[in-house]
């Protein structure tokens, strides 16, 4: 409560001292409130430190390192206990991930609601450190986000990206105030997780033999290049840590009955007649799926969950079920024989009994299950969170039943698409358009009901890497849209089409102090 007062005070004694400038610094996503004094500033030096009460030493430790990024060796921020410099605390009367910043001539408080908090306030403070090179207008910034869950994805599957690319897509993530990275480890051209019960999945299904040229227009060509990669249980949890001290959850996919042809290629038994296939060189939807009757497809996928849950915190565990043609479910016995056995009407039910069952030994673990929204065609548990990607219908119904949704629409998320209505110059990606605008004037609650809106519960991109073969092309993909995403996430109600395109004149800027590879289609005028 001290600590609120003292804000309190501080900020009235900025706004009645002193002329008050109204058009703030460019944060972004922006702000809940902003006040910054026409006068004063604060220096960063080479004594600066950063004075950590209630143990929010991580939030601390990495600004600490984006500083020595940005400033080289001169001005080491260091983290101390006690001394003054910029100093961060919590306290419960801040929003869980909100915080105040307040910047005084001799020094900076940060209160935030949690360590999240003191970690997204040092964010912004980061984009002011940069836009003013250390020499820091005083002023008063509140701030907290829009939605919960925030979040961004990254296929890891078509094309293998290394421990050190992770991490560096987490760091462009954290500036954004995103807090979680949606992980895609497993699809049809690799498994990417290593899965101590199953050594086969990482030393057969991790590496494919080659990869399609181009869109695969007739006739279709291969590079005749292998490509494959896979995490060790040791970079995962490192990775996950990672995560962590920049205060994101990473969910963890694997996916089933579909996109699972690199599984099957390892382990023929999963598949319905035993089938010999290859890790998937091409892209799209392959009909060679799990085997949804088999015994040993269910004590396969709970022995791979069971060490996945145990290797990330994280409470949702995503399932994938996307896509999962049944053509092979038709023709099996086993298949068939279960569809008897429970009483179900079809193959699409047989789907759902496998989510249903999935969904409730994830939940034996004390987590809960995510999944695309192909899993309410086989009917849905009122306990599972929907992730609503074919468009927006899937994530309206299931919120008017009153399951969580996280809103990703294709034609407005998929940041693989295209960037410009010309393509002049973005190479080859997959299709689609989603130029910066699009994003930013999206409204993730169109067509919700005031009730249903309460199970929204956030938003996210997503990258998906069929054509995105190096971290260069997906920053790229990535920025500045995430930027509009950002602000659809953190501070959806108060977005300004006015000041976008000079706030974003900022954030090139910060960019680029960053190191970090963004498009120039928008800032070009390109749409
Ligand atoms: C998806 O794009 N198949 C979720
Ligand atoms: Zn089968």
């Amino acid at each position: 409560m001290k600590n609120i007062i003292t804000l309190i005070i501080a900020a009235l004694s900025l706004a009645i001292s002193t002329h008050v400038v109204a058009a703030g610094p460019h944060i972004i996503p922006q702000p809940s409130y902003m006040e910054m004094a026409s006068e004063g500033t604060f220096i960063i030096n080479e004594d600066t430190k950063i004075v950590v009460y209630d143990d929010a030493w991580d939030a601390a430790e990495v600004f600490a390192l984006d500083m020595q990024q940005y400033f080289g060796s001169k001005r080491p921020l260091r983290c101390a206990k006690r001394g003054n410099g910029i100093k961060v605390r919590t306290d419960k009367f801040v929003a869980e991930e909100g915080y105040e910043l307040n910047i005084q001539p001799h020094e900076i408080f940060i209160t935030g609601g949690s360590e999240a908090g003191i970690f997204y306030g040092l964010q912004t403070l980061r984009q002011l450190v940069v836009a003013y090179n250390g020499v820091i207008p005083c002023g008063y910034i509140a701030d907290e986000p829009t939605f919960a869950y925030r979040g961004v994805h990254f296929d890891v599957s078509r094309h293998f990206f290394s421990v050190e690319d992770v991490k560096r897509y987490i760091d462009i993530l954290a500036a954004h105030k995103v807090n979680r990275l949606h992980w895609h480890l497993t699809d049809d051209q690799g498994w990417r997780i290593e899965i101590k019960a199953y050594p086969e999945l990482t030393a057969k299904g991790s590496m494919r033999k080659e990869t399609l040229v181009g869109h695969g227009l007739r006739p279709e060509k291969w590079d005749g290049t292998p490509h494959g990669g896979y995490y060790t249980q040791e970079e995962v949890r490192d990775i996950v840590a990672y995560a962590a001290k920049r205060s994101m959850t990473i969910i963890p996919e694997i996916e089933m009955p579909g996109h699972a042809q690199a599984a099957l290629h390892a382990l023929p038994w999963l598949g319905c007649n035993d089938q010999i296939v290859d890790v998937w060189t091409t892209w799209g939807v392959t009909p060679e799926v799990m085997c949804a009757g088999k015994e040993s497809t269910y004590e396969f996928l709970e022995r791979v969950l069971a060490e996945v849950i145990e290797l990330f915190p994280s409470e949702l565990i995503h399932i994938g079920g996307d896509e999962c043609p049944k053509d092979r479910w038709v023709e099996c016995e086993h298949c068939q024989a279960k569809i008897k056995a429970e009483g179900l009407e079809s193959e699409e039910e047989l789907q759902g009994y496998l989510v249903a069952r999935i969904e409730r030994f994830i939940n034996s673990k004390g987590r809960k299950m995510i999944g695309w929204d192909e899993i309410l065609d086989g009917g849905v548990t009122p306990t599972a969170t929907v992730m609503s990607w074919r468009g927006t219908e899937g994530g309206i119904y299931a919120a008017e039943r009153g399951n969580d949704v996280v809103m990703t629409p294709m034609k407005l998320c998929y940041f693989n698409f295209y960037q410009t209505e010309s393509r002049e110059g973005e190479g080859l990606q997959i299709g689609g358009h989603i130029p910066f605008e699009m994003v930013y004037t999206w409204d993730p609650y169109a067509g919700f009901s005031e009730e249903a809106r309460k199970h929204v519960i956030g938003v996210q991109c997503n990258m998906w890497t069929e054509y995105l073969k190096d971290m260069a092309t997906v920053e790229k993909m990535l920025l500045p849209r995430l930027a509009a995403m950002a602000e659809v996430q953190w501070s959806a109600n108060r977005r300004d089409e006015a000041t976008i395109r000079e706030r974003m004149e900022s954030m090139r800027k910060f960019y680029e102090a960053c190191g970090w590879n963004c498009a120039p289609y928008y800032f070009d005028g390109r749409k």
